[in-house]
Parts: C-alpha cells; sequence; structure tokens
C-alpha cells in the first residue's frame, strides 16, 4: 500500500498548511481538493449559473487539474460557491475518480479535504482531522484574506465559516466527518510548527516508519 495520507478538516482548519508540508517533507505530491470545487464554483458564479444543478455538473466534467489556478480560487465567494455546488452528489461523483487516481500515484500521496478519509480513500494509512474553534478558523481567515487585499469584517468570515461548516457538515452525500480510525489534532492553541510537529509524528507512528 503507497504512503497515502488522508487530510480532513473544517475550513480555515489549518489542514491545508499541513497538507502542504507534509507533502514537502516527505517528498510526496499534494492535492487540495477543495480547489476543485471551487474552480466549479467559479465557472458556475462567472457563467451566472450557481443555482443551475445540470451546470455544476458540465463544470465538473469538464475540471482540468492541469489548468487550476489556486490563486484566483481563494476568494470568500469562491468559497461560499463551493461548498453550495459540493453539496451536490453528481457533482461529488464527477470528481471522485480524479481524485483516486491521485491518491493512486505509485510513491503515494498527499491529499487534503472534507471526505478524504471516509469516502475518496477509506483505505489511507494515515488518516488526520484537523480542527479549530469557529472564532480561531475566522480569525485566520480574515487575516489571510485581509492580506491579499479583500474588504472583508472579522464578523462576516465567522457568519461565512459558520454558514459553511452548517452546509459542509449537514449535506446528505460524503458531509464532512472524522473517519473512525483517524487522529484529531485540534489547532485552537497550536502555532504552525507545533501543529506540524504533531502531524509528523502521527504520520510516522501510522505509517509504519515507510
Ligand atoms: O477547503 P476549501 O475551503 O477550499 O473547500 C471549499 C469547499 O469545497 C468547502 O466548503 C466544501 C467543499 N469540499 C468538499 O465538499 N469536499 C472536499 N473534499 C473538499 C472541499
Amino acid at each position: 500500500m503507497p504512503l497515502v495520507i488522508a487530510i480532513d478538516g473544517p475550513a480555515a482548519s489549518g489542514k491545508g498548511t499541513l497538507a502542504r508540508r507534509i507533502a514537502q517533507t516527505l517528498d510526496l505530491p499534494h492535492l487540495d481538493t477543495g480547489l476543485l470545487y471551487r474552480a466549479v464554483g467559479a465557472r458556475c458564479l462567472k457563467d451566472g449559473v450557481l443555482e443551475d444543478e445540470a451546470a455544476s455538473l458540465a463544470a465538473a466534467r469538464m475540471l482540468d487539474l492541469a489548468t487550476l489556478d489556486a490563486d484566483s480560487l481563494r476568494d470568500a465567494e469562491t468559497g461560499a460557491a463551493a461548498s453550495i455546488v459540493a453539496a451536490r452528489p453528481a457533482v461529488r461523483a464527477a470528481l471522485l475518480d480524479l481524485q483516486r487516481a491521485f491518491a493512486a500515484r505509485p510513491g503515494g500521496a498527499v491529499l487534503d479535504g472534507r471526505d478524504i478519509g471516509t469516502v475518496i480513500c477509506p483505505d489511507a494509512p494515515v488518516k488526520l482531522f484537523i480542527t479549530a474553534a469557529p472564532e480561531i478558523r475566522a480569525l485566520r481567515r480574515y487575516k489571510e484574506l485581509l492580506g491579499r487585499g479583500a474588504d472583508v469584517t472579522l464578523d462576516g468570515v465567522l457568519a461565512d465559516i459558520r454558514e459553511r461548516d452548517a452546509r459542509d457538515s449537514g449535506r446528505a452525500s460524503a458531509p464532512l466527518a472524522k473517519a473512525g480510525d483517524a487522529v484529531e489534532i485540534d489547532t485552537s492553541d497550536l502555532g504552525i510548527e507545533e501543529a506540524f510537529a504533531a502531524a509528523m509524528e502521527i504520520v510516522r507512528l501510522k505509517s509504519g516508519g515507510r
């Protein structure tokens, strides 16, 4: 079994930063699966068809990993649109093979998202579930958005995080959930170095020194 590391958690929990660092450290390819839903959401927003299920399915089917532009997909509006299209089972189904193919790379891979340990890679040898209190996640996301010149308020970002948590956890299709065999890390009181050290320790333990 290749070293597949599945990392799940709510918005702005720190899972993306951890996934990138773990992948870099272990020299593994990394897929931020939120970008797939963001790309579909962005396409629908651009075309003014966010409410149209068939249009979101068509956008998901046309998605090409090679052309994903992460920087243009990180804004709050795209995140909210991603959460809406991600609740549609057909959209999720259309993005399944692409994610599984990425995870099946011979040397292993790191994937982060909401349903990696539960649906995409249920057999992954290493599963992490990264959480943090909503207020802490909102503050992190607020600072990140300000840094990119966005016009946002902390209250607005917190409301957005709560709304996304409710939609991502409450949907019927592959909701955000901790897999039974995932190890949880609450990053509320951890700096990035501490969270990274804790994650790497679990990776070492679970991967049996691979
Ligand atoms: O991680 P993110 O904030 O970039 O994700 C954007 C949205 O995409 C998130 O609100 C829910 C959805 N998503 C999902 O449903 N499943 C995934 N594996 C990754 C993201």
